[in-house]
């Protein structure tokens, strides 16, 4: 693959030295990759200088992980920015809403001393409803395909079929605790961009699972890409600024369907404690024995050991389900893919911390398939069943890097490794997440990022 060397971005700037530039406008955050990128982490991050945060498809098949001063929270239904004071939440006509669920979470996060109120979140009149019997049936017929059984994919199909139940038509059979959130979303969020109010459009799940653009059919039933978002929220494209994806360092998926590269095996994932098992199973000395002889057996080469530093480093495990994630080294192919699927103007690469203690880290930069070196991506599920990556290999690091703030204190293997997939992918790295806190998060060019002062 050909080296950029003379792109504006082949060296990350430091910001204090970067010229003049407009901030954002609006941003959309979108996965890049099968889901779990670290959505919620970035856009909870962003919120704090945003007005508005909106979703714009999917439902609680979504899992979005906050964590603040240690404690975490996991929204479904509920957009990222409601921990934020003053920022307004729209769950578009493009969700799928589960009205239990929502009540529950609304309960949950006002338990919580989080304020929830038609001030601050807002519902759309067109989302559809997610009935028992959507759920029933998605647990019924949709295992093969390793769905979240939410009932996401069977209130699409009513949806599609012009068979569904629209929030409007629910709330007016007045059974519901959700009415007085209900709204024409359309009008208040143009209403919203057209005053220059900063949103931040929130994708759920990601590119490789959009069910038009993703592993079909092993993907979700919305457009979780960033063509979504016009039909997801009623807004004209030329009305989102800036597009950023949000790529994991390596690569997970939770659920069936190919993954390229995948490290271990279903069987093998199968067979292994989880990390809260083993957490309560074992001391602490127990544990870090433990985590040392992985990181051992992954650096002598076991593909196995691999994944499992992933997943326990990375804490893979379901927001959702509590489902072990499936792991694997990060797919430039699917990168670039998601770059000219979504338009993304920048990268938000999260979890680089996860892979402190790799002695070499490997990108993936092609597919053999056959005698065929295949080297743009392509949906074609049997292909990407039996394909074997080519690697590109990268040296790794030692170090903790969840403390450090700027980029050029980062290892110099760090600071490559990133500077390599902006290259491979050919968009500059906006953002760098090195753990899971909302503090825990390096800015690379802010340009692509929010003015900080915020409106409020
Ligand atoms: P989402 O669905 O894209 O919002 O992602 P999830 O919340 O399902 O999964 C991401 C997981 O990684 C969550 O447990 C986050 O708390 C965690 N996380 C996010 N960013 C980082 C990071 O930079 N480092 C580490 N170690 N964890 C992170
Ligand atoms: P967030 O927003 C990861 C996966 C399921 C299954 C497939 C179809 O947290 O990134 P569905 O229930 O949607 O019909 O399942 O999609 N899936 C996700 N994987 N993150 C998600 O959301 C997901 N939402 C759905 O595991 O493979
Ligand atoms: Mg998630």
């Amino acid at each position: 693959m050909k080296l950029n060397k003379n792109s504006k971005f082949s060296k990350p700037l430091n910001i204090d030295f970067y010229p003049a530039f407009t901030m954002a406008k609006n941003i959309a955050v979108i996965g890049s990759q099968f889901g779990d990128e670290g959505k919620g982490k970035i856009i909870d991050f962003l919120a704090e200088s945003a007005d508005v945060v909106a979703r714009f498809n999917g439902g609680n098949n979504a899992g979005h992980t906050i964590k603040v001063n240690n404690e975490t929270t996991i929204l479904h239904l509920m957009p990222s920015g409601i921990l934020h004071n003053g920022t307004i939440n729209i769950i578009g006509n493009g969700v799928v809403v589960d009205p239990n669920i929502l009540a529950k979470e609304i309960e949950n996060l006002r338990s919580k001393g989080v304020k929830v109120t038609p001030d601050n979140l807002v519902l759309s009149e067109n989302a559809h409803v997610i009935l028992e019997k959507h759920i029933m049936e998605d647990k019924e017929k949709n295992k093969h395909l390793g769905t979240t059984a939410r009932g996401i994919g069977p209130a699409y199909t009513d949806k599609a079929a012009r068979t569904g139940l629209r929030v409007i038509d629910y709330v007016s059979q007045g059974k519901s605790s959700l009415n007085p959130f209900v709204r024409n979303s359309v009008v208040l969020i143009n209403d919203l961009i057209d005053k220059n109010k900063k949103v931040l459009f929130e994708g759920a799940q990601g590119t490789l699972l959009d069910i038009d653009h993703g592993t079909y059919p092993y993907v979700t039933s919305s457009n979780a890409t960033a063509g979504g978002i016009c039909t997801g929220l009623g807004i004209g494209p030329k009305k989102i600024d800036k597009v950023l994806g949000i790529a994991k360092a390596y690569i997970t998926r939770v659920g069936n369907g190919p993954l390229p590269t995948e490290l271990g095996t279903e069987q093998e994932i199968k067979e292994e404690k989880g990390y809260n098992e083993l957490k309560s199973d074992l001391s602490e000395e127990g544990f870090e024995r433990l985590m040392r002889k992985i990181t051992k057996e992954a650096n002598e080469g076991s593909e196995y050991k691999q994944g499992r530093l992933l997943r326990m480093n990375g804490v893979e495990y379901g927001s959702t389900t509590g489902r072990p994630r499936r792991t694997g080294w990060f797919d430039a192919l699917i990168g670039k893919y998601s770059v000219i699927v979504n338009g993304f103007d920048a990268i938000a690469l999260t979890k680089l911390d996860v892979l402190s203690g790799f002695e070499k880290i490997k990108i993936c930069v092609g597919y053999k398939y056959n005698d065929k070196i295949i080297k743009n991506f392509t949906t074609n599920v049997e292909i990407l069943k039996n394909c074997k990556p080519i690697y590109e290999e990268l040296p790794g690091w030692r170090e903790n890097i969840t403390k450090i703030r700027n980029f050029k204190e980062l290892p110099k293997n760090a600071q490559k490794y990133v500077e390599r997939i902006e290259e491979l992918l050919n968009v500059p790295v906006a953002v760098v997440s090195v753990g899971p806190e909302r503090s825990q998060t390096i800015v690379l060019r802010k340009e692509f990022l929010f003015d900080s002062k915020s409106s409020k």
